[in-house]
């Protein structure tokens, strides 16, 4: 295991041109979207064009991040963080998009991108919402040193009409701090 828990090395980027192919192949792996917490109808080339242009930019409240590993050619998913320098914290996003074999490999590139909120973006918190029923990437949250802070009943309704509560998980500077050790933010 690796610095942190992930079977295999973990590297995050931001993201490039070329990155379309993979981000049109994560969001068309109807496994790796089925556990988000909004699924769309459809994700055409067209769309993943927009998304890496946006991804690329940067310039805004969010920032992604691509995930990569040894032996793929191409990043297996991403990380992001929406609504950064605001008074609100951050909300921590992650998807390993491509069926891969090493494990961990979402909750190290999630511990990277926090360790990036705190120290390069000046959050105080991250958050995330994850839904009652996606219990892995619950764990990898509660591994990081994450609280659990309530749950919204009934918050999401899927598309064939299941309604699926979602938690609040959480991390305070001092949390991480805790989990971590010094200077990890
Ligand atoms: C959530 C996610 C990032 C976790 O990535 P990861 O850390 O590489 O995940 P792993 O498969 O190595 O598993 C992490 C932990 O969850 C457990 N786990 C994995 N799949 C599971 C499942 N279907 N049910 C229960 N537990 C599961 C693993 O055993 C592991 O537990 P441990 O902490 O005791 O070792 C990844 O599963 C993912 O990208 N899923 C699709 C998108 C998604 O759900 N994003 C989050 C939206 S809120």
């Amino acid at each position: 295991m690796h610095e942190g828990g992930s079977s295999v090395p973990v590297v995050t980027r931001f993201f490039e041109s070329a990155d379309v192919a993979a981000v049109h192949r994560w969001f068309n792996n109807q496994r790796a979207v089925a556990s988000l917490m909004e699924q769309r109808a459809e994700f055409t080339l067209e769309q993943a064009e927009g998304w890496v242009e946006r991804a690329v930019g940067s310039d805004g409240e969010d920032r992604k991040f691509a995930i990569t590993i040894e032996g793929h050619d191409q990043p297996v998913g991403f990380t992001a963080l929406y609504g950064l320098f605001r008074q609100t914290a951050p909300e921590l996003g992650v998807m390993v998009g491509d069926d891969i074999a090493a494990r961990g490999v979402g909750r190290e590139a999630e511990r990277q991108t926090v360790v990036r909120a705190f120290n390069d973006y000046g959050a105080h918190k991250v958050y995330g919402r994850i839904p009652t029923d996606n219990e892995a990437a619950q764990r990898a949250v509660a591994w990081m040193g994450w609280k659990h802070e309530g749950t919204m009943r009934e918050h999401l309704r899927r598309p064939e009409g299941d309604l699926v509560g979602c938690e609040i998980w959480g991390v305070t500077r001092s949390d991480w701090v805790a989990r971590w050790g010094d200077g990890a933010a």
